[in-house]
């Protein structure tokens, strides 16, 4: 697959068929994707990859627990800044109601959203789960690197047929997580990246998120009229 075809189809998922994916696959998928550039080369990422029992018993074990405890345990890192100012607010805000909207729910229906929103940890439905670590270290520039990591896992997923979805939602249950997972303490949950097979009936994946034109986050200088596209 072209890698413009993958950065285009490349969305969300957040509903997948329960097709088992073969570690074979996700072992490929990992080793393309460690060829993300970091700077100095430290490739600060930490991955633990689960399907089957082990994932199973993850979600098991924070259906139980979101029952005491709805809000999830107290975050290791703000996943956004506090005052979240324009345009950001709006886009996140934007995001939100266009998803709910591909499932019908409206603004004022909290339930419902709650619903969809627990969603997130069954991974959606997905086969696998990545669990995302890094060391506690690393600054902005290794998370960055991370960034890229992760979206390199999501491309070379669509060279396999596969889609997929970060999920920062996961970092909500670190400790239980690392309960499952036994990290090093030095370790620090980023996110998880649901992976599997793309369920195409499903409403949700409708979505297709917006984005800004190309002209309002960049300012172009010293290149010819001639070559505008
Ligand atoms: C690091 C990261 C964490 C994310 N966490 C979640 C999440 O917890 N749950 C979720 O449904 N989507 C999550 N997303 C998906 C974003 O909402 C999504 O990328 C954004 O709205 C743009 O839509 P698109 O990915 O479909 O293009 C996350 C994306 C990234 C990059």
């Amino acid at each position: 697959m072209d890698v413009l075809d993958a950065l285009d189809s490349r969305f969300s998922c957040r509903a997948f068929r329960p097709d088992a994916v073969p570690e074979r696959v996700v072992r490929d998928i990992l080793r393309a994707a460690s060829r993300a550039p970091s700077g100095g080369n430290l490739q600060p990422w930490h991955v633990h990859a689960l399907t089957g029992e082990p994932l199973a018993r993850l979600v098991e074990a924070v259906r139980e627990r979101m029952a005491e405890m709805p809000r999830g345990e107290p975050g290791e890192y703000r996943v956004y800044p506090p005052d979240l100012k324009e345009p950001y607010a709006w886009r996140r805000f934007k995001a939100g109601e266009d998803l709910y909207a591909t499932i019908g729910v409206a603004r004022e229906d909290k339930a419902a959203r709650g619903r969809q929103f627990r969603r997130n940890f069954e991974l959606f439905g997905a086969p696998v789960g990545l669990f995302v670590y890094l060391d506690r270290t690393m600054g902005p520039p290794q998370w960055a690197d991370c960034g890229m990591f992760l979206q390199s896992v999501m491309l070379a997923a669509r060279a396999h047929g596969l889609h997929s979805c970060a999920q920062e939602a996961w970092a909500q249950w670190h400790s239980l997580v690392g309960g499952h997972l036994s990290p090093p303490p030095e370790h620090m949950l980023f996110c998880a990246i649901a992976l599997g097979h793309m369920d195409a009936a499903a409403p949700v994946n409708r979505l297709r998120t917006e984005r800004a034109a190309v002209d309002d986050f960049t300012r172009f200088s010293g290149f010819g009229e001639a070559d505008r596209g």
